[in-house]
């Protein structure tokens, strides 16, 4: 009897040298998988009992795991063919400059097909995906939520700590929303909760939203007392939903996210119905004058919607702020009081309309 064909091995490795020792390459490697992975809808729990899981199904177990040079999981690309498990393996060697990561995938011939239908899932499901993660429009969004959007990674968490740059728009805030121990505030795409810890020092409570889970984690570790407290809640939500009651807070703020939001005028019905009746909503917005400068670079700029002030007050008046006024208030008293580098200043000196200040209240029916 003549044999079955042998099916040829099938496997697929991508590579990259990273400027890092092996130590960080691992463990960066972990984190920003485990974190990007997610985003994907896709769970993966490290260490030596590891797994991956796709919407509640088992898609990756850990065989081995070795600190700083191998990880090799058992993996089930299909679980219509059971049978069909397939390899994957991570590894780490030392290059001159850093470290070299390898990610291998071996086996699935049956899976992927034969022949030209194995190399349309290499070039098409493969190679088309990772050459347009390196074109220009996905690239600009990837650096564009890393940075702001919806950031991630340790650059955005030391910068959303204590991001320079908004002092002086939080120091404006904290002016115009005057709040005090009585004050119940909700925030708006919160980022490391940088103002949240001034604003609390007024002895207020709050809640914040934002998108992004590490800003949400963020927010809450640089406030962790307040959290302890009770008087801090940090919610991961779309600010066009917020899962917060109605009229509920005394005061409301948003800074540095309105350009990015794809449903402005539904976020600004969420904070109306949130806030109580007399409730103040201040908001603040960079506005074309900053394309360029540290303050919105691009390719964010290019990604950011700005507004004119008319355009803006319209939006806030449909939500139901029907007084809400916008002013070009200039930060640079603001950043000079708080003592900011030089070079600082000079952003805010040199672009006096920078900043949008929208303020509205909610008026009785
Ligand atoms: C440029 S950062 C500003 C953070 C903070 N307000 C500040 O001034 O430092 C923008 C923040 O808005 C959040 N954000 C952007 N779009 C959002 C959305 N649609 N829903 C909730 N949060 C959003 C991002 O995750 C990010 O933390």
């Amino acid at each position: 009897m003549p044999r079955a064909p042998r099916q040829a091995p099938f496997s697929v490795q991508v590579a990259g040298v990273v400027p890092l020792s092996r130590t960080a390459a691992f463990s960066v490697a972990v984190e920003e998988l485990r974190e990007a992975l997610g985003r994907l809808g896709l769970e993966f729990v490290p260490g030596a009992k590891g797994t991956v899981t796709e919407r509640g199904t088992r898609v990756g177990e850990v065989k081995a795991w070795t600190a700083r040079e191998r990880v090799r999981l058992a993996w089930h690309p299909a679980p219509w063919m059971s049978d069909e498990v397939t390899e994957v393996e991570l590894r780490f060697e030392d290059v001159p400059g850093g470290t070299k990561v390898t990610l291998e995938h071996r086996g699935g011939a049956s899976v992927f097909g034969e022949g030209a239908e194995a190399a349309g899932w290499l070039f098409g499901g493969a190679f088309a995906p990772f050459l347009r993660s390196l074109a220009p429009a996905a690239l600009g969004d990837w650096v564009t939520d890393r940075a702001a959007r919806r950031p991630s990674g340790p650059r955005a968490r030391e910068i959303y700590s204590d991001p320079e740059f908004h002092r002086p728009n939080f120091a404006l805030l904290l002016e115009v929303l005057d709040l005090g121990p009585k004050d119940r505030l909700l925030e708006v795409g919160c980022g490391g909760g940088a103002l949240l810890r001034e604003a609390l020092q007024s002895g207020c409570r709050a809640t914040a939203v934002d998108h992004s889970p590490e800003m949400v984690r963020l927010a809450r570790q640089n406030n962790r007392a307040a959290v302890a407290e009770g008087r801090l809640e940090v919610i991961e939500a779309e600010a066009s939903r917020l899962p917060v009651p109605e009229d509920t807070f005394t005061s409301a703020v948003c800074t540095g996210v309105f350009g990015f939001l794809p449903h402005p005028l539904e976020t600004l019905r969420e904070v109306h119905r949130a806030v109580v009746t007399g409730g103040r909503f201040a908001l603040f917005t960079g506005t074309r004058a900053l394309v360029g400068t540290p303050a919105c670079p691009e390719p964010m700029a290019a990604r950011f919607r700005f507004y004119e002030d008319a355009e803006l007050e319209e939006l806030a008046r449909s939500a139901g702020f029907r007084d809400a006024a916008v002013r070009r208030p200039d930060l640079t008293r603001y950043a000079v009081a708080l003592g900011l580098p030089e070079e600082v200043v000079a952003v805010f000196r040199g672009h006096a309309d920078g900043g949008q200040l929208l303020v509205g209240h909610k008026a009785r029916l």
